[in-house]
């Protein structure tokens, strides 16, 4: 990757995560803030045209994976158009589309997604029962989650893998249901950690530490095997023998992976992030829209990745007053 994306740590910033929208058809508790949020006015998100142009620049300079979030990222009104026009950028350099989606707008367009360029899917389901899922997202909406997955295993995307969020004494009684399901299934299944973010009330004693997971899976599973540690992954991940999906660990909270970490957000509103926890940013959106050059974005850019901190703060002092509520970073 150019200078320009190298840290003072010496990380490498070769994956951008593309927020698309602050809209969201659910309004799931650990992500959504009770009260909801205030949408910035229309005019400020970032437009098709704002986000290739940016997404060009970031491929030319080591950019390899782009991964499109939200909201919601299905919301978004030319999706098809847009991952086709990101799609065009893999001669410069892009090897990887994904997006992260809670799958419940997915599988009627799911087909169109894929021919134009998408390559990797997540897709958010915390529980298997109908109830829960209304408990946990506020909304109705489960049957279709299911449905889309269903899609996505048949498609031929590279990878699909499914995000459990854990609250203990809500969806923690669910983990083994969760690992029997990749017995038949071909996806990974991702145990995360719940993270704090403003509005989400989040308290220690709801999160569940991924090592607690780990062994209550193994007395379950003694045979489950640890699969060497892919550099940049966000989980830990593990097999058990004669199934044909896998697990996965994100234990962002209880043994944080920021000394690899290769990725930069670029929110909804146009501003570079860092971090997922530091609320610092810098609108790239004014800078284009002032008619900067190329150059200079690149030059700001640099500025905001030479500010990137060694490590998030730890769970007891992550900033959750000035920091965003998760539904407008996109995770
Ligand atoms: P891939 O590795 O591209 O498959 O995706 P991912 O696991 O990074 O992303 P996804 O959007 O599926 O997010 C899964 C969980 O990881 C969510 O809880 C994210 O908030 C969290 N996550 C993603 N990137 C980071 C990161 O850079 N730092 C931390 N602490 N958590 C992250
Ligand atoms: N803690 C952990 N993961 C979260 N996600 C959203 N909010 C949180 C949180 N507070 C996850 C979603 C989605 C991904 C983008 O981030 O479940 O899969
Ligand atoms: Fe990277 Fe920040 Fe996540 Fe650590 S907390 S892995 S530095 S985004």
């Amino acid at each position: 990757v150019s200078p320009f994306l190298v840290d003072t740590f010496k990380r490498h910033h070769d994956y951008l995560r593309i927020s698309l929208t602050e809209k969201c058809n659910l309004r799931c508790f650990y992500c959504m803030p009770a009260d909801g949020v205030e949408l910035s006015p229309k005019e400020h998100i970032l437009s098709d045209d704002e986000i290739v142009r940016l997404a060009s620049l970031f491929v030319q300079n080591g950019v390899r994976k782009i991964r499109l979030t939200g909201g919601e990222p299905t919301v978004r009104k030319g999706l098809p158009n847009l991952i086709a026009r990101l799609n065009a950028l893999r001669p410069h350099g892009l090897q990887a589309i994904g997006m992260t989606t809670n799958g419940i707008a997915l599988h009627r367009r799911l087909p169109e997604l894929v021919q134009n360029g998408l390559t990797h899917l997540n897709i958010s389901l915390d529980t298997l029962d109908p109830f829960k899922f209304e408990i946990m997202t506020r909304r109705i909406g489960h049957e279709a989650v299911l449905r889309s997955l269903e899609v996505a295993l048949a498609s031929p995307l590279q990878s699909v893998k499914v995000n459990v969020v854990v609250i203990k004494d809500l969806n923690d009684s669910e983990i083994l249901d969760f690992v029997e399901m990749t017995r038949e299934k071909a996806f990974s299944i991702r145990f995360i950690e719940f993270m704090p973010f403003t509005g989400n009330k989040w308290d220690k004693q709801k999160m569940v530490p991924s090592s607690e997971l780990l062994s209550r899976i193994a007395s379950r599973h003694p045979t489950i095997t640890k699969v060497p540690d892919e550099l940049n992954d966000t989980a830990r991940n593990y097999f058990i023998p004669g199934h044909k999906g896998s697990l996965g660990f994100i234990s962002s909270m209880s043994d944080h992976f920021c000394g690899s970490c290769n990725r930069l957000r670029l929110t909804a509103d146009g501003k570079i992030k860092v971090c997922l926890f530091d609320p610092k940013e810098i609108s790239l959106r004014d800078l284009i829209r002032g008619g900067a050059t190329d150059g200079e974005l690149l030059q700001t850019i640099g500025l905001a990745v030479h500010g990137k901190q060694e490590k998030h703060a730890g769970m007891e002092d992550i900033d959750t007053v000035t920091n965003r509520p998760m539904i407008l970073i996109g995770g």
